[in-house]
């Protein structure tokens, strides 16, 4: 069972390839603002989260009907099985579907779906992270909470994403108590380009079990120290930093720092299709870029699942 890989950090908006962009287009007849595959391919050069969250939201006007989602989730798990995963707990983004008139129960069918099949089909162990859309309002943040609750979504956590400078974690205080109070397990993104002070509200205001990113909390001594006394688990997303520029160049990476400040890190892949590989290309590039050794790979293979929800 703890064999391979915990995926903890993966958007499954994110692993929509480009080649599977161009096929749902022409299946659900959208028109794409791209000439070719190598048109929609040169748009894959990001100097921020927004520049990369333009592109993110933009392509998935592809994703229309349950059938799409299963798809896309099916496609995951296969290159995932590949990469050495055997458990994928992935974000979807509730609002970023609604919010273009996408019926939500046709999003958690068709994800669910594949969740279902996917230890037969795959040999992966999946389970499902609604993520709140933080740079869209907060009343819409508990309105989609109620329609998860409703429909019976099977989901394991609630998780907060998108634009994080501005949008702090303190605004969404109200919807994590709710999900809190359903029994829900708690991870929110925060410190990857917002400061230390959204990893402190992720954990005291909303009850993050964990942190996606995290990477500026070693900015701030006390934080680090509090992260590693309460082995509050990060996890990090190496290709994402360095193509959304929040760090210069793998061998730039905080990686092995922040496992000498004894801190519970894993590494995961955010958005694969973006970002230049799954799981086992970022390790792949650990290794080459920073000298990734055997053992600590194996630290962050069971620090991966130290930080699953299981
Ligand atoms: N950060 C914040 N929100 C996101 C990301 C990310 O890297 N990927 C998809 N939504
Ligand atoms: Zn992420």
């Amino acid at each position: 069972m703890t064999d391979g890989f915990a995926e903890l950090h993966v958007h499954i908006e994110g692993t929509l390839e480009p080649e599977l962009i161009l096929a749902l287009a022409e299946r659900n007849r959208v028109e794409l603002p791209y000439r070719d595959l190598d048109d929609l391919r040169s748009r894959y050069e990001f100097t921020d989260l927004q520049s990369f969250l333009d592109l993110y939201y933009a392509n998935m006007e592809v994703l229309r009907t349950a059938q799409d989602f299963a798809d896309l989730a099916r496609a995951y798990f296969a290159r995932a099985a590949r990469a050495g995963v055997t458990r994928a707990e992935f974000f979807f983004d509730p609002q970023a579907h609604t919010s273009r008139g996408v019926p939500l129960h046709e999003v958690v069918a068709g994800l669910s779906d594949a969740v279902a099949g996917a230890h037969r089909e795959f040999g992966v162990d999946a389970a499902m992270i609604a993520s709140i859309v933080r740079d869209r309002p907060v009343p819409e943040a508990h309105e989609v909470f109620g329609e998860l609750l409703r429909l019976g979504a099977p989901i394991i956590a609630l998780g907060l994403d998108s634009a994080e400078v501005g949008h702090p974690p303190s605004l969404f205080e109200d919807v994590f108590a709710r999900a809190r109070a359903e029994g829900l397990h708690i991870t929110a993104h925060a410190g990857e380009e917002g400061p230390p002070e959204y990893v402190w509200q992720a954990l005291d205001l909303l009850g993050a079990e964990r942190i996606d990113h995290g990477i500026r909390s070693l900015e701030d001594p006390e934080l680090v120290a509090r992260l590693v006394d309460e082995s509050i688990p990060l996890t990090v997303c190496p290709f994402s930093n360095v193509r959304l520029r929040v760090v210069d160049t793998l061998a730039d990476h905080p990686l092995r720092r922040m496992l000498e400040a004894g801190l519970s890190v894993s590494v995961h892949s955010d958005d694969p299709a973006y970002f230049g590989g799954y799981v086992d290309d970022n390790l792949a590039g650990l290794k080459d870029r920073l000298g990734l050794t055997e053992a600590e790979r194996d630290v962050l293979r069971r620090n991966s699942w130290d930080a699953a929800f299981l």
